[in-house]
């Protein structure tokens, strides 16, 4: 080996041994305390264990405890109170060898008739909560009601238990409870918080909506998950209107390759726990796909109708002048074939005749059948019709 080669392995090894160390302490090397019997607060007298997990150094079993941040003397995994007085009420956390650590215990001792009983102060939604209405001395107690607060919301017998299975941000809020012995009792409140796993997904598109035809677009399910719980997988599927399109893959993107017209409709996007106990969905995000033909605007509309109706006006303008002048023309000719008998001359106007019929024809409607022959019978005589239809008239009258 060169210098410079065991220089670099040297390295290697070191980071190696740095990640795996701060690898090791940020994935779930914290301890963990448990409490037997379970509840967080318990009477005076009572007895409460509190165990501690967590990994140990071989050849070392030692835990530490700590109550409000001070060392207690005690070297072993459980720490027992057997008759708990008040003044044990406080802050617990314990560490093991190669932990950091735990999460703090809230314990309570506390002297009254009647307690509420919780597993635990703080929980993650999804997990369960057990509650239990507990009377000093296990006194029977009647007619038990849990409240949240201040809202009653279950009738049980004495002393039951009662757990959520499936904890929600709905569940948070101070819990007491109340019963009948010799008197009636209600106990002191205690604060439950439920953290969010995950917030609710937000379906986004990669491309500005509405969409064109061919386009690829991406649809993400955003969440953002519990800073403890950073690396915990969830599933996401996706849908649009009721079909769904992808059902819990692990992967929190949809991609469209070639967007179609049909593609447009209302989407949503669902993300859930590997276990199922926490699901949320997103609201719908309207996705519409348009065709290439880009749609008329507005202005193009105005100009076509305002197209059409001069063209209309312009027609109807130069209908009502054909219709005025062949019926000058038609009491002419009528003169003039009376006048002049000889209407035997070939008309070199044959092209402007025709011209004319095809004008009349958008009279006809108006035209009596009659009057159309007459016009015709007129035409027959064979006299030159020269008409200016378009410019002035009143020159070429003659006058009668
Ligand atoms: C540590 O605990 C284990 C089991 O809990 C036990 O077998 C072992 O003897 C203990 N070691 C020491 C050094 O106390
Ligand atoms: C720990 O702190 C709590 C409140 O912060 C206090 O009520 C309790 O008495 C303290 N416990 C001890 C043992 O000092
Ligand atoms: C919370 O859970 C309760 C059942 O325990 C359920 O009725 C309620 O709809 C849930 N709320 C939410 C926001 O999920
Ligand atoms: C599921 O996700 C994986 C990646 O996590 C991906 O390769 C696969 O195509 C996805 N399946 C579906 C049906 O989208």
């Amino acid at each position: 080996f060169t210098a410079h080669q065991l220089g670099g392995d040297m390295w290697l090894l070191t980071a190696l041994l740095l990640w795996g160390k701060l690898g090791s302490e940020r994935v779930a090397r914290r301890a963990v305390i448990t409490l037997q019997p379970p509840w967080v607060s318990v009477f005076q007298d009572e007895q409460v264990t509190l165990l501690c997990e967590g990994p140990q150094r071989p050849g070392d079993n030692s835990t530490w405890w700590f109550l409000n941040g001070t060392a207690i003397q005690t070297l072993t995994s459980k720490y027992s109170i057997t008759a708990a007085r008040v003044s044990e009420s406080g802050e617990y956390r314990c560490q093991t060898g190669l932990s950091v650590p735990s999460d703090p215990v809230q314990l309570e001792i506390r002297r009254d008739w009647l307690l509420l009983q919780i597993s635990s102060r703080v929980v993650t939604e999804g997990e369960p909560l057990t509650l239990r209405c507990h009377a000093w001395k296990n006194k029977l107690v009647y007619n038990v009601l849990f409240y949240q607060n201040g809202k009653a919301f279950q009738f049980s017998p004495p002393n039951s238990e009662l757990t959520i299975q499936k904890t929600n941000t709905s569940h948070n809020g101070v819990y007491h409870c109340s019963g009948m012995g010799r008197h009636h009792y209600t106990s002191g409140g205690v604060t439950v918080t439920v953290k969010e796993l995950f917030s609710v997904p937000v379906l986004r598109a990669s491309l500005s909506l509405p969409l064109l035809e061919g386009n690829l677009v991406t649809l993400s399910c955003e969440t953002t998950l519990l800073p403890e719980r950073a690396g915990l997988q969830l599933y996401y599927s996706f849908y649009v209107g009721s079909k769904t399109l992808v059902d819990r893959n692990a992967s929190s993107e949809y991609q469209i390759l070639t967007a179609r017209r049909e593609d447009s409709g209302s989407y949503w996007c669902e993300a859930v726990t590997e276990d199922g106990n926490v699901l949320k969905r997103s609201p719908a995000l309207e996705l519409q796909v348009l065709g290439l033909q880009l749609p008329t605007p507005v202005w193009f509309n105005i100009l076509f109708y305002l197209s059409v109706g001069i063209i209309f006006l312009v027609n109807t303008v130069l209908c009502v002048m054909i219709h005025k002048e062949l019926q000058r023309k038609k009491k002419w000719n009528l003169e003039v074939s009376l006048a002049s008998d000889s209407g035997k001359k070939v008309t070199s106007h044959l092209q402007k005749d025709r011209y004319l019929e095809e004008e009349v024809n958008c009279l006809e409607q108006q035209e009596q059948p009659q009057e159309k022959w007459q016009l015709r019978g007129g035409h027959r005589s064979g006299l030159p019709l020269s008409l200016p239809l378009y410019g002035s008239t009143e020159a070429q009258t003659p006058k009668s």
